[in-house]
Order: structure tokens, then C-alpha cells, then sequence
């Protein structure tokens, strides 16, 4: 071949490449199709939420429902909460400092000490609702492909945060049958590689209601220190214990100060999930001084709110006692109620405010999906939360649904019938047999 006869394929293979993306644009316009990231293409919709633009259009249409698939408190927010904004004086609502308004950071450090807990007020940073607290922890403490260990099944949330900072979720399984206790230490250690960064845990759990023995504690720290791993617990629904089950703080393991990173929110304990305040509490002064840059970053948590929080975390601990045993007779109502049920089994919760429930369906989702869809008495259905998101494996829980008790007695045990009534009809259509 010619240098010339080159040149001319050289110059050929030029245009049409020019070509090409030119017309790729070209057609990407003409279709408006706007390109979005891989990240966010990796996130799933929340199995909590994602059937909620049907249940809108079922309600339109005058379907009535009881929720049981949100952990959204039914009872009241303090009535101190909405004082404190109303007595805000000012005439215009600035950012509050970036790590908290030093009044709520004091009544954080009291909620602490009424727990025998002490933190410095540089030991404290508030945060928009714990969600945004597990965000900034994991982003201060993880590069791209570092490992995080959790207990599964485990609050689906959190995996999304990793997705985003594309940290590995390693799960270590737990069992229904060992109500989801924590295995052996030697077999949490064959999940250790040299990139596990962290242990995260949620205490008591969220879905398993799992509250961690001083055997499992004292295990979690060894493990910590032998392998120098973060111990970052979710603690949001600390106090809402059953049983007379002692509630501790991972924050009150001694020999931990570096590695424990606690997490905490109002919306669970004080009913207020619309408040968005949330907190980090660690005594790894190197940590918190980077995660004070995240803090800056996103300028500051509600101002408002924060007020109102103060008035909160200033509640007498009593207040949490009372609040624990209006979930625990709503837990007996649920427990005993599906107990009742034939073919599934619910795992006992020792705290927070859901059952973990076996289904006797392969598919979970389908059967939620069919009450909302098809099931009605009087017009009234039910939504539960299918579980397979919150296992690293969905086959693992595919056949299992959570149930919130966020509701008062009388709408719980309507519910529940309606559930009784709802597995009883599925398994029939299951068998093809028309209900
Ligand atoms: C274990 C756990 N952590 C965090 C959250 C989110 O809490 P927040 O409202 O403080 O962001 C939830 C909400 O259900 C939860 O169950």
C-alpha cells in the first residue's frame, strides 16, 4: 500500500468517527435522552417506598390501607419540641454552625451522661436525621472498595449510602433460629480482609429487633482491636428495649475511644422523623475533625429543628421507659397475633418496633404487591415490607416480610386480621385456586 492510500484511510477512519459522535449527540438530543451516572444507576428504589405510586392510585380509587411497611412513629411528638420553635424569636432563620448549635450539642452530652456516658462537646456533631450521620461516617472512614462489615439482614438504607461512596457491604449472616444473635467469633473473622475498614451495626436492629449481649459486645470490641476496624452503631433506637433487657451503649465499652463512632437520631425515641436531626458521637478526635469538613461542606442542619431537639435530648430518660412499654404491649399484640397464623413464624423482637416475619411464599414481594394490588376486605388492605433488599443474597429473605408496630392497638389487630385473612386467600392463589 501508498503512504498515500494510508492518508486517505487514516483521514476516512477520522471522519467517521467525527461522524459518529456527532451524530450520537445529534440523536441523544433529538430523544432528549440526558445521561446519568452508573452510581445512582446501581441504587435500587427503597423496598420500603417503591410501591407507593400504586397505593396513591389504589386510594384514589377509594382503597383504604394500614401501613405496616414504615417505621414512622404513630405517637406524639413532644409538645416541648414545637414550643421551642414558637419561642424563637428571631426575623429570620440563619444556618446554625456547622457542627450543631452548642445548645443542643450541651443536651447531647446530658442525654449521654444520663447514661453514665461522658463526651466533650467536641465529641458531638449534629446532623440532618441519622441518615445523613452514617453518609458523612462512612465517607470520612472509607476509600472506593474498602470493606464494611454488617450483620444481615440489615436497614436497607445503609447499603445505599455505601453504594454511593462505592464501599463493599460484606454481610455476615445471621439466623432467625439464633434470633439473629451474632455468630462465633472465628466465624466473623472469616469475613475480615485486609480492606475491612469497619463493623456497622444497628442496636437494637432494624429489622431483626436484636439487642447485642454484653457477650456479643465484649466479642465486637476484641474483634475491633485485634484488627483495628472502626465500630460505627447505629443507636437510634436506643431505650426502646422489651423483657427487661438491659440497653447499653457501645459507647460505654472501655478501651474503645478511637474505634466506637455512635449514631443517633429523634426520630425514633421522641417520634420525630420529620425533624431531621440526627447526631455523631465518637472520642476519635482525628475523625471528628474530618468529618467537621463534610459538616462545613453541606453549611449547616435545620436551624429550627435543632432548637426544638434541644428541648428533646432534654427530656427526662422516663420519658423513653414509658415510650419502650407502649411498644412492648403493641409488640405482644403483633407477636401473639401472628403466632395465631398459620404457616409463617415471626422471630421475637427484643427492641425497636418491627417483626421479622416468614412468609410461607417463595416471593414476599409478590405477595405485597398483591395485597395492594388485589386483596381488599371492605375495601381495606394492608402493605408490608418484603425483605430480600435487606440481605446481600435477596434469596435469602425472599420469602420474608417486616411489619412496623407503629400503630395504636385497635388499628393493630385490624390489621393483623386483615394479614390472617390475606395469607389465607394468597395461599390459595398460589394453588391457582380462585378467591
Ligand atoms: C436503623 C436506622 N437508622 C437510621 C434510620 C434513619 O433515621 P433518620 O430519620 O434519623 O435519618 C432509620 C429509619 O428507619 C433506621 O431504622
Amino acid at each position: 500500500m501508498t503512504r498515500h492510500s494510508n492518508i486517505h484511510i487514516i483521514s476516512i477512519l477520522y471522519l467517521i468517527s467525527v461522524f459518529d459522535t456527532v451524530m450520537s449527540i445529534k440523536i441523544k438530543k433529538m430523544w432528549c435522552i440526558m445521561q446519568v451516572s452508573k452510581r445512582v444507576l446501581q441504587l435500587k428504589d427503597s423496598p420500603l417506598r417503591k410501591l407507593t405510586p400504586l397505593i396513591e392510585a389504589k386510594k384514589k380509587e377509594g382503597k383504604t390501607f394500614i401501613h405496616f411497611n414504615i417505621g414512622q412513629p404513630d405517637l406524639e411528638t413532644p409538645q416541648c419540641f414545637f414550643d421551642a420553635i414558637q419561642n424563637f424569636k428571631g426575623n429570620n432563620v440563619p444556618y446554625a454552625p456547622s457542627l450543631g448549635i452548642p445548645p443542643l450539642i450541651e443536651a447531647i452530652q446530658g442525654y449521654f451522661k444520663h447514661q453514665g456516658i461522658s463526651f466533650k462537646s467536641n465529641e458531638i456533631i449534629v446532623t440532618t436525621g441519622s441518615s445523613e450521620a452514617i453518609f458523612f461516617v462512612m465517607n470520612a472512614i472509607c476509600d472506593p472498595f474498602d470493606e464494611v462489615l454488617i450483620p444481615e439482614p440489615y436497614y436497607v438504607n445503609t447499603v445505599s449510602f455505601m453504594k454511593q461512596l462505592d464501599v463493599v457491604v460484606k454481610g455476615i449472616p445471621t439466623y432467625a433460629s439464633d434470633r439473629y444473635h451474632l455468630p462465633s467469633m472465628q466465624d466473623i473473622e472469616t469475613h475480615i480482609t485486609p480492606r475491612t475498614k469497619a463493623m456497622l451495626l444497628t442496636h437494637p436492629n432494624n429489622p431483626t429487633g436484636t439487642v447485642y449481649s454484653e457477650y456479643e459486645m465484649e466479642m465486637l470490641k476484641e474483634i475491633a482491636i485485634k484488627h483495628h476496624l472502626y465500630l460505627v452503631v447505629d443507636e437510634v433506637y436506643t431505650g426502646i428495649v422489651y423483657d427487661q433487657i438491659p440497653s447499653r451503649s457501645f459507647a460505654s465499652l472501655e478501651d474503645l475511644d478511637d474505634h466506637v463512632v455512635i449514631i443517633d437520631s429523634v426520630s425514633k425515641r421522641y417520634s420525630s422523623c420529620g425533624a431531621r436531626i440526627g447526631a455523631i458521637a465518637s472520642r476519635n478526635h482525628n475523625l471528628m475533625k474530618e468529618i467537621g469538613k463534610l459538616a462545613q461542606a453541606r453549611l449547616s442542619a435545620p436551624t429550627l429543628e435543632q432548637i426544638g431537639a434541644v428541648a428533646l435530648y432534654n427530656i427526662a430518660p422516663s420519658f423513653i421507659k414509658k415510650t419502650a412499654e407502649i411498644y412492648e404491649c403493641r409488640r405482644n399484640v403483633m407477636v401473639n397475633a401472628l403466632k395465631d397464623i398459620e404457616g409463617i413464624h415471626v422471630s421475637v423482637p427484643e427492641g425497636a418496633f418491627y417483626c421479622l416475619v416468614d412468609t410461607p411464599f417463595h416471593s414476599a414481594e409478590a405477595f405485597a404487591l398483591w395485597c395492594v394490588e388485589h386483596f381488599h376486605v371492605n375495601h381495606e388492605s394492608i402493605v408490608v415490607a418484603p425483605a430480600q433488599d435487606f440481605y446481600s443474597n435477596p434469596k435469602s429473605g425472599a420469602h420474608q416480610i417486616r411489619l412496623a408496630f407503629v400503630h395504636d392497638v385497635v388499628v393493630l389487630e385490624k390489621g393483623l386480621n386483615l394479614l390472617k385473612e390475606a395469607i389465607k386467600q394468597y395461599t390459595f392463589v398460589q394453588k391457582g385456586i380462585n378467591v
